[in-house]
């Protein structure tokens, strides 16, 4: 799997195909979430949502990973757009199923279009590790799509995400070959859904989970 390819394309082909929809799924909750010290983002892509937290949580230190050193330079570069303080990002370009973390402990975990990015034995292994290294009282946003359980959303949701998925093979090379609904693995890993929405005809959803 690599994104370097896309990521200059990225924010671009996101607007022309969903506008300001994908974007109102990763802020959904980010104003009700308590501040946070720590914020780890996984699979930040070009930034958009290191943007907002930079925003939101002035306090907050914020780790960014990605395994796309391209993406990762368009988050830095739209940092610096932003003028925001580059001092308080942490950039790591690794894997996140091989990165080792480097003992912090994190408030917020944000995952933005970032799990459907992997198979079940993938989910199965990455998220309780994520878990352990979140605070006690830790909050996980989530942003992405869901396929509805049935009548013509449905339809319509699998045929958009078979293409998605059938794009994405072929532009990155992604091991997944379908979505997978984190849910069960979250909640195993100790966290419990806060709130829900869903868009777009169910087609998006954004999640607040917090840890019991
Ligand atoms: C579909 S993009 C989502 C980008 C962004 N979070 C958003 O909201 O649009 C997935 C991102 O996750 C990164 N990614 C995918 N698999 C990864 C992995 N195993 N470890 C780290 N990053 C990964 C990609 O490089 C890419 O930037």
């Amino acid at each position: 799997m690599n994104f370097d390819r896309l990521a200059p394309y990225y924010r671009c082909m996101e607007f022309i195909l969903a506008g300001g929809k994908m974007h109102r799924c990763r802020t959904a909750f980010l104003d009700q979430v308590p501040q946070p010290k720590n914020i780890l983002l996984l699979g930040e892509g070009p930034g958009r949502g290191l943007i907002e937290c930079c925003r939101r949580f002035a306090d907050a230190q914020i780790t960014c990973v990605d395994a796309s050193e391209r993406m990762l330079a368009q988050a830095r570069r739209q940092l610096a757009h932003h003028n925001l303080k580059a001092s308080r990002v942490e950039f790591i370009h690794a894997d996140i199923l091989n990165w080792l973390p480097s003992g912090k402990t994190y408030d917020v975990i944000v995952t933005n279009f970032f799990l459907d990015c992997f198979r079940p034995e993938q989910l199965a292994q990455m998220i309780p590790r994520i878990a352990d290294i979140s605070a006690p009282d830790a909050n996980w946003v989530i942003a992405d799509f869901q396929i509805p359980p049935a009548g013509l959303r449905r339809i319509r949701s699998r045929l958009i995400i078979w293409m998605l998925y059938v794009f994405f093979r072929v532009a990155t090379r992604l091991a997944a070959r379908e979505l997978t609904k984190p849910d069960s693995v979250l909640e195993k890993a100790g966290f419990t859904l806060h709130r829900r929405i869903e868009s777009e005809w169910g087609l998006l959803h954004s999640d607040w989970w917090r840890k019991r």
